[in-house]
């Protein structure tokens, strides 16, 4: 069987600035031990986030120079939406700038205090926009999908027991959820029969079902590789029937839209579509543009396209499991198995000489920026961990995520990411922790500042 490789050839480059370790040990000290606070162009590889960071391909950049920047009925969103429409089946498609801008339209509809939405794991966005209504955001994600050594193949399913239970408590459920993959979880796919499951059990009880969509290309493959009856089905055939089991989907098109920014929301429903396109001319902008230009509608329905295609999901996945079995043979802990958009490693037994309140996932990004300017973002106590009166609650989990930004980096680049983590692994017990000196009350990762211990 011969390699897997990328499917694709580079027409447009970018350089990358490569700095020298005493450089990088100066912009550390500046960002105050916080990659976020670090500039894009003083690192070499970024693996901060895959969203909104996928290489545009030529068809999708020809593709901009047709939009059609009309304010209202543009050709440009008529072919967005019949894309939209093809792929996922919704009769209502609604632009947006991209995915939360869909998901806090929705909680203004469907939230408020008292009521319960319960997902496989709300992605922090989904949860805030559904906390910000008064609404209680709840995670059923099974018990496999919490444990980082199960090799359960859908660890992003939701255990329906706990599903139903909820539903049958009396409490206001107004909708159910669900995340495909489950980013929180590590990027785990769901299965096509837990999605099944939970469709039945939402509407047994009325309740519409609205999948969060973001990674549903990478989903579908999971679904073809590991799920029985799948096979020979093609991704766009696996997708088409996931959404048939829903009434909705949340969507950003900065994960598998190919889009540099981008959204929808999607509908069944007349009457909460209708809801949704009037607060929607309140903060995006007109139905058939949304948040949207033309041009961007244009690459989106481009970009949902190939993103489709099974020589480039094969390659997708392929990328994932490459980093994460390199780094698996050097001994160093991941979750298993790896997911479909990134490797999420293990901290807290990479460097098990530092206790939580000396940030052992932080301390990684830090040291992985340091030995070969690679960024990656802290999911650890910086991140989840909180500070009462002085003392530092650490997280449940000090995870690092490396997430691959779509027909980007070469299998070069990949391969210099595993040889720092592996030199990094051999003088692990060097790392000196770290401590927050300066933070935010919400959501402190992104501005914290920290100093070594
Ligand atoms: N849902 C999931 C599962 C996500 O991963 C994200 C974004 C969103 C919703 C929100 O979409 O950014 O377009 O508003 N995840 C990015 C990440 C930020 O790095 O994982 P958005």
């Amino acid at each position: 069987m011969p390699e897997i490789i990328e499917p694709f050839r580079i027409k447009s480059v970018e350089p990358i600035r490569f700095t020298t370790r005493e450089q990088r040990e100066d912009i550390l000290k500046k960002a105050k031990y916080n990659p976020f606070l670090i500039d894009a162009d003083d690192v070499l590889i970024d693996l901060l986030t895959d969203s909104g960071t996928s290489a545009m391909s030529a068809a999708q950049w020809g593709a901009i120079m047709t939009g059609d920047e009309s304010y209202a009925g543009s050709r440009s969103f008529k072919r967005f939406e019949a894309k939209v429409q093809e792929i996922f089946g919704f009769k209502h498609v609604i632009p947006t700038h991209q995915g939360r801008a869909a998901e806090k339209i929705l909680m203004a509809i469907v939230g408020g205090a008292g009521k319960t939405i319960p997902s496989n794991n709300h992605f922090d966005t989904t949860r805030a926009n559904v906390e910000f209504t008064g609404a209680t955001a709840l995670d059923l994600v099974i018990d496999e999908g919490k444990d980082p050594d199960s090799m359960h193949p859908f660890k992003g399913n939701i255990d329906i027991g706990k599903l139903a239970a909820l539903l049958e408590s009396g409490q206001g459920v107004p909708i159910g959820m669900i995340t495909v993959t489950n980013n929180t979880g590590g990027g785990q796919p769901v299965s096509m029969a837990n999605v099944k499951e939970v469709a039945k059990v939402l509407r047994a009880h009325k309740k519409p079902f609205i999948i969060d969509a973001c990674r549903f290309a990478e989903n579908a493959w999971f679904i073809k590789q590991r799920e029985e009856g799948y096979g020979d089905k093609t991704p766009k055939e696996i997708a088409q029937e996931m959404f048939s089991y829903a009434d909705g989907a949340t969507m950003s098109l900065k994960k598998d839209g190919f889009g540099n920014i981008g959204g929808f929301l999607a509908l069944n429903d007349d009457s909460m579509a209708e809801q949704a396109r009037n607060l929607l001319i309140l903060t995006e902008g007109f139905p058939t543009y949304g948040g949207l230009a033309g041009r961007d509608l244009e690459a989106l329905a481009q970009g949902l396209d190939e993103v489709l295609d099974e020589h480039y999901l094969e390659y997708r996945v392929a990328t994932i499991r490459y980093l994460a079995t390199k780094l698996t043979d050097k001994g160093i802990k991941i979750v298993q198995p790896p997911g479909g958009h990134a490797v999420y490693i293990d901290a807290k037994r990479f460097y098990d000489h530092l206790p939580a309140e000396q940030f052992p996932a932080q301390v990684f990004v830090n040291e992985l920026y340091l030995a070969g300017g690679i960024r990656g973002v802290e999911i650890g106590s910086v991140m989840f961990g909180r500070n009462v009166d002085g003392v530092e609650h650490g997280a449940d989990r000090e995870l690092v995520r490396l997430a691959l930004p779509r027909r980007v980096y070469t299998q070069a680049h990949v391969n210099f990411v595993a040889d720092v983590i592996s030199d990094m692994y051999d003088v692990r017990k060097e790392a000196k922790g770290l401590k927050i000196v300066k933070q935010a009350p919400f959501l402190r990762h992104f501005t914290a500042e920290l100093a070594p211990v």
